[in-house]
């Protein structure tokens, strides 16, 4: 059993926590988050100091991390904390929930979590710290971009590219072959028939554009 550091305490890093403990294989040392938060718990794990302890921890021989902050549209917070870990030296080794599938025919990039009642089919090839939440369906062939977020119950069909950082809402059904482009937003229970252009938020159904991300200078 190798032990872990849990970047991020909230509610996510609950389900990732969760997640550790039924698979045996990683034991979460605790959790980094903010100075208010020292001396809390998440799930029993102890919040152990900030981000800027990391180095201090590796050092001390805890070599491996998940982030486990979690996002709903803006992952930046994610991205950051990364870079933060590769450079502390730290690994970002996959976590699978033992009640997830994931087929022996895809791929999962450094750093990638795949929470309970998930699957991960044949062919499909999950980016870097990208979440497959709970109970999420990535079916065969998919391409899932660095950082993106499947949130719960949401379904890929066959084919479908989601670009980095982009967030496919809880619920939404995307039909097979579609293209979501990079750091876009699908609200919750959409149903995505037509390719979404990169940097939007969209919803419905069907699922269409509404608005430019704010963070990316758009408007509604
Ligand atoms: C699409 C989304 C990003 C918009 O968030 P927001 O900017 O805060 O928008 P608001 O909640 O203020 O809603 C704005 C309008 O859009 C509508 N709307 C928002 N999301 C919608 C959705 N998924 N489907 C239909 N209408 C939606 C609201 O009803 C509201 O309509 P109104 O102006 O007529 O009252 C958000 O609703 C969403 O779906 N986020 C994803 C959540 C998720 O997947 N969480 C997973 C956590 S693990």
């Amino acid at each position: 059993v190798e032990r872990i550091i849990v970047i991020g305490g909230g509610g996510h890093a609950k389900v990732v926590v969760d997640a550790l403990r039924a698979g045996g294989v990683f034991e979460p040392l605790g959790v980094l988050d903010l100075p208010s938060r020292m001396g809390e718990e998440v799930l029993g794990v102890p919040v152990v100091g900030g981000d800027e302890d990391l180095p201090r921890l590796v050092a001390e021989g805890v070599s491996a991390c998940v982030i486990a902050l979690g996002s709903t549209g803006d992952p930046a917070a994610r991205v950051r904390l990364f870079d933060l870990a590769k450079a502390a030296g730290c690994s970002l080794p996959v976590v699978v929930h033992p009640r997830a599938w994931v087929s022996p025919a895809a791929t999962l990039e450094e750093g990638v979590f795949v929470a309970a009642n998930a699957s991960v089919g044949p062919g499909s090839v999950i980016g870097a710290c990208a979440i497959v939440n709970t109970g999420a369906v990535v079916d065969h062939d998919c391409r899932v971009g660095r950082f993106a977020h499947i949130a719960p119950g949401a379904a890929l069909s066959g084919m479908v590219e989601v670009g980095d950082r982009s967030h496919i809402g809880t619920g939404s059904a995307v039909k097979q072959g579609v293209r979501i482009g990079a750091g876009s937003v699908v609200g919750v229970g959409s149903t995505v028939v037509d390719d979404i252009d990169e940097g939007v938020i969209a919803y419905g159904n069907p699922c269409r554009p509404v608005w430019d991300r704010p963070t990316e200078g758009g408007s509604r």
